[in-house]
């Protein structure tokens, strides 16, 4: 059962900045709203189908970095096109085969409703799986970060993370994460939009490079 939000959203132009499209679906947790999930950060992921090689990978190494998230106050939340008994199944031959129990929603979406409106699948696909997109939703419901990976490679966890960590930084510095940042590391400030910075800064000074409190990068 989804929301008409998520049935009038089918667009699949989702940008950064968009609002997450609402839906209401059932899950393996019990249903799920998806504006339930307001005021803390949301992982919303589709992967192609249960009881496949690479999504059980990521389902198991996520199981296992649960933890993780959690301490960064974020949710995880799956979706594909397996009905829930499925879902069921497969989360059990997981807990039976790698000891660890996903406790995660998992959203079954039969109808694609939901998978569309985020970009999932493309309407036209004859093939229903959905592809390994994966959407970073912030506390006031916006869309800030989007991944899509094929189905036959499978994402990485510790980039979540890093993702999920470099959002959270940058928005509590309102500062910049230049490449390759991991958390500790320097961030950048924001570019000078006034050029009375631009002439006053030192001799060779990058104007437009420094780390964020501390003036020019070195
Ligand atoms: C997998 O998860 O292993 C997979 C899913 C769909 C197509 C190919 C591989």
């Amino acid at each position: 059962m989804t929301t008409d939000d998520a049935r009038a959203g089918s667009s699949q132009n989702l940008r950064i900045g968009d609002t997450a499209p609402d839906f209401e679906a059932r899950s393996t947790i019990g249903p799920v709203k998806l504006s339930g999930f307001r005021g803390r950060w949301l992982i919303l992921f589709s992967h192609p189908a249960d009881f496949t090689p690479v999504c059980t990978t990521e389902f198991v190494e996520l199981a296992r970095q649960a933890g993780e998230f959690k301490r960064r106050d974020c949710e995880l939340m799956a979706l594909s096109v397996d009905s829930l008994f499925s879902h069921f199944a497969w989360l059990r031959m997981i807990r039976d085969r790698f000891d660890i129990e996903v406790r995660f929603p998992i959203v079954e979406d039969p109808t694609l409703v939901i998978g569309r409106a985020f970009g999932m699948v493309a309407p036209q696909d004859s093939d229903s799986a959905t592809v390994r997109t994966t959407f970073f939703i912030d506390p006031s419901g916006a869309i800030r970060a989007m991944t899509c990976y094929p189905a036959n490679m499978g994402r990485s966890i510790p980039e979540m993370l890093r993702m999920l960590d470099a959002l959270q930084a940058i928005d509590a510095e309102s500062a910049l994460a230049p490449a390759n940042w991991q958390p500790g590391e320097p961030l950048l400030e924001q570019p000078t939009q006034n050029l009375d910075d631009v002439f006053k800064a030192g001799d060779g000074a990058a104007w437009f490079l420094r780390e964020a409190g501390k003036g020019e990068k070195k």
